[in-house]
């Protein structure tokens, strides 16, 4: 059986750090090396974050989390039922955020830290980030 865990959790600023330990255990157990888990982990906060701070707004709701084993590394998948984007290439550009007050770099952290990063939404509906990471090959002879 291929290796995975789902979580559930309210969108509340505390359980971003949850999501964030969880899935830097996940990898851990995988052999991801300790500079590979540091991205990881910024890119999971970052995908958390957005839930909290974007998906609900003035509410709380679901934030889904999804972690499975792939051939070469991880896949994993972190999804919400809230407000959805409307323009998903806007939103992923640098500097874009729908807040003045912020920077809008987390879906740009999220894809420098993935070898694949995906976005799919539906304004009404939620969204769902999907990225992948390949595990550094073990060094020649090691
Ligand atoms: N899960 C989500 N639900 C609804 N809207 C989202 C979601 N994730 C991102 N967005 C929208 O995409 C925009 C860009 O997201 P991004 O993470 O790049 O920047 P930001 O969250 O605005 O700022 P930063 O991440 O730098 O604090 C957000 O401003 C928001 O409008
Ligand atoms: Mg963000």
């Amino acid at each position: 059986m291929t290796q995975y865990f789902e979580l559930a959790c309210p969108s509340r600023p505390e359980n971003v750090g949850l999501c964030r330990v969880t899935v830097a255990t996940f990898a851990a157990n995988l052999g991801f090396t300790l500079p590979e888990i540091e991205e990881i982990k910024v890119a999971v906060s970052e995908a958390v974050s957005n839930v909290v701070v974007h998906a609900y707004p003035g509410a709380e709701g679901l934030i889904g989390l999804r972690c499975e084993e792939s051939a070469d590394g991880l896949v994993i998948s972190v999804h919400d039922k809230g407000v959805g984007i409307e323009d998903v290439a806007k939103a992923r550009q640098a500097s874009f955020s729908t807040d003045p007050e912020r920077m809008g770099l987390g879906f740009v952290f999220m894809e420098s830290f993935s070898d694949e990063f995906r976005v799919e939404s539906q304004p009404g509906k939620g969204t769902r980030i999907e990225m992948r990471k390949r595990r550094e090959a073990p060094a020649e002879g090691a």
